[in-house]
């Protein structure tokens, strides 16, 4: 029977389980989509890495994905979009999206007063690909990055609404409130579960962009522009492959995709 492509799965990769944040957006903007997920548990956290082991690692979870005869892939690790994506796409036969762009693009539609404020880890604030994508779209905008990186840990541990988040919370983004942004880019795949302890430290006068929702949304557009939306006739699947699972795992599947999910297999990444 011929491949219909229409009908392959989408590919959705990231450093671990912080992507799935990214997969709960395309659930609920693509309802009727199968999806393939590589969290890569086993080597989480890429933030604080170099570029040449994001890079390294961002095609052996593409490699595995490709296996998977996925139709389209999301890059949902903003470390790997800031800085492996550049390189990576140019080596694979297949359209991949990252998280950046899509952020990127919202936040110049929501500011009002041009001024736009980033946070992420250390790698992709390091990497300035915000910065670099605003202003390549709008030179007039003004951007103030910042690096968050115990956003991460604290998201994972479940510390939501602690005092201990809004704490550092306030400490980190202080900085963020001198300089009068009216926009904030969450540019992390974890940064979306503290994003109550965010709105009220920025105050309501500053609108929060989800990338992973912006994402979702740019892919929606590309499936229907180029006819690549599933049959609804096919029957959906989602399936989880990680490169470790560690004994809170089911847990903390459920804290960042919202639902429980138990198709999960263990891969050997280091294989691809
Ligand atoms: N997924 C990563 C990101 O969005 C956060 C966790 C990590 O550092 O690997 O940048």
């Amino acid at each position: 029977m011929a491949d219909n492509k229409r009908n392959r799965p989408i590919g959705i990769f990231d450093s671990g389980v912080g992507g799935l944040t990214v997969m709960a957006e395309v659930i609920r903007h693509l309802p009727n989509e199968n999806i393939v997920y590589f969290g890569d548990v086993g080597r989480c956290p890429y933030g604080g890495r170099s570029k040449e082991t994001i890079i390294q690692f961002a095609r052996q979870d593409i490699k595995f994905l490709l296996e998977h005869n996925v139709k389209y892939i999301i890059a949902a690790c903003n470390s790997v979009s800031a800085v492996a994506l550049e390189t990576v796409k140019n080596e694979f036969d297949i359209e991949i999206l990252g998280v950046i762009s899509p952020g990127a693009k919202a936040a110049i539609n929501y500011s009002k007063n041009g001024r736009v404020g980033i946070i992420g880890t250390v790698a992709t604030i390091g990497s300035n690909s915000y910065a670099k994508e605003i202003q390549r779209l709008n030179n007039d905008i003004k951007v103030f990055s910042l690096a968050c990186p115990l956003f991460v840990p604290l998201a994972e541990e479940g510390y939501m609404d602690k005092e201990a988040t809004k704490l550092i919370a306030h400490d980190y983004l202080k900085t963020l409130i001198d300089v009068d942004i009216d926009t904030l880019v969450l540019g992390c795949t974890h940064y979306p579960l503290l994003k109550n302890v965010i709105a009220e430290v920025m105050g309501d006068k500053v609108k929060l962009v989800d990338s992973a929702e912006e994402t979702a949304l740019e892919l929606t557009q590309v499936l229907d522009n180029n006819g690549l939306r599933k049959e609804e006739t096919e029957e959906v699947i989602h399936k989880l492959y990680v490169s470790d699972v560690p004994d809170n795992f089911s847990d903390l599947v459920h804290k960042f995709l919202g639902s429980r999910i138990n198709n999960i297999t263990r891969v050997d990444i280091t294989r691809y």
